[in-house]
């Protein structure tokens, strides 16, 4: 089975081609740089930047699969959670593609994507695990009893683990997204420098809470401004805010995998890129005997890729195929 899958829940355009399990190319185009200027995604310019680069993201995505529309077998996009005019965008071109070539339509769960991604390419390998998806909009525990069965543990009640690195990070001046820029200046910072606050740490539930963090490094920095102007200070503060996320999503996951009996751990979402984090969880993975999956980084941070792998294992399961006139789920829930 050929399929063109299509990405733009947020911001990056992306376009890929899966067949049989193997993603034959993964275009993703970053609008990062733009969004920067705002300190954040501005979901107008977002649709507006879709619109301009989608046709040429999925020819390219095509051309480097050396397909031919034709030759394709079904089409997929992002149904939800996402931003609503960022979805409409490539949900809308995936219908009317799929409708010019009478071939079915799959709308994809942007979260479920996210899911299974840590399996892309070894779908073989595939065994019951417990799932941390960790990005700038989600941080979900989720337990996957079998491939595509699942049910959600836990989710943040407030921000998501991302949010709380970008969030701190602009509260130290640092370029959105801060997330990577703390995990470097964090290799030469002291992690005990700072003690800051692990929210829900100690709560037995499956549930995350990030923004008591975010609050408590805007009040040490009310208080003590001029940490911002030694440079030591400021890769101490990135360590040290970067080891209570880490601590947090590294405890919890051990934790629910421990309760649940599975071997197996995965790790999805932009966040997962964070090498404390790759670290941390591969080091509690090792002590508990646990077999440890995260998704490649390429397939971390949002694409098109996931989105095909998913909906062509969703169609070879016979899952009923999405109406043309169906509409995008902005609220969507995995
Ligand atoms: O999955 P993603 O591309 O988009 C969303 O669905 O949100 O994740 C983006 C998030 C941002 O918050 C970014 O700061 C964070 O992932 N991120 C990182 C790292 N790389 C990306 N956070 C910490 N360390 C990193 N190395
Ligand atoms: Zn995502």
């Amino acid at each position: 089975m050929t399929v063109l899958a299509i990405e733009t829940s947020c911001d990056e355009t992306s376009a890929a081609v899966v067949r049989n399990g193997m993603v034959l190319s993964n275009v993703v185009s970053s609008q990062v740089a733009l969004h920067a200027e705002y300190g954040g995604v501005v979901p107008e310019l977002a649709a507006r930047e879709h619109l301009k680069n989608f046709p040429s993201v999925a020819r390219t995505a095509a051309d480097a699969a050396n397909i031919a529309m034709t030759d394709l077998d079904a089409v997929a996009a992002t149904q939800g959670p996402g931003l609503p005019t960022a979805l409409l965008i490539g949900f809308r071109a995936g219908q009317a593609v799929a409708f010019a070539l009478e071939k079915p339509f799959i709308g994809i769960n942007h979260h479920e994507a996210h899911l299974y991604s840590p399996w892309i390419s070894d779908f073989a390998a595939f065994q019951p695990n417990v799932s941390l998806i960790v990005s700038g909009g989600h941080t979900i525990l989720a337990w996957v009893q079998s491939e595509l069965k699942h049910r959600v543990l836990g989710a943040t009640i407030d921000d998501a683990a991302g949010e709380c690195f970008d969030k701190t990070g602009k509260l130290m001046g640092l370029p959105y997204p801060a997330g990577p820029e703390i995990d470097t200046l964090a290799e030469q910072g002291n992690p005990k420098a700072f003690d800051f606050p692990r929210p829900l740490l100690n709560d037995p539930g499956d549930d995350f809470s990030f923004s008591g963090l975010k609050t408590s490094v805007r009040y040490y920095l009310r208080d003590k401004p001029q940490l911002l102007e030694d440079a030591q200070k400021v890769r101490d503060l990135c360590a040290s805010v970067q080891a209570a996320i880490v601590e947090v999503l590294v405890e919890k996951t051990m934790r629910a995998a421990g309760r649940t009996g599975v071997g197996c751990v995965t790790a999805s979402g932009g966040v997962t890129c964070n090498s404390a984090l790759r670290k941390q969880l591969a080091d509690a993975c090792q002590k508990k005997g646990f077999t440890l999956r995260m998704a490649d980084k390429k397939f971390c941070t949002d694409n098109a890729a996931m989105i095909g792998i998913l909906a062509e294992r969703k169609l070879a399961a016979g899952i009923t195929p999405t109406a043309l006139d169906e509409e995008i789920r902005p609220g969507m829930e995995l």
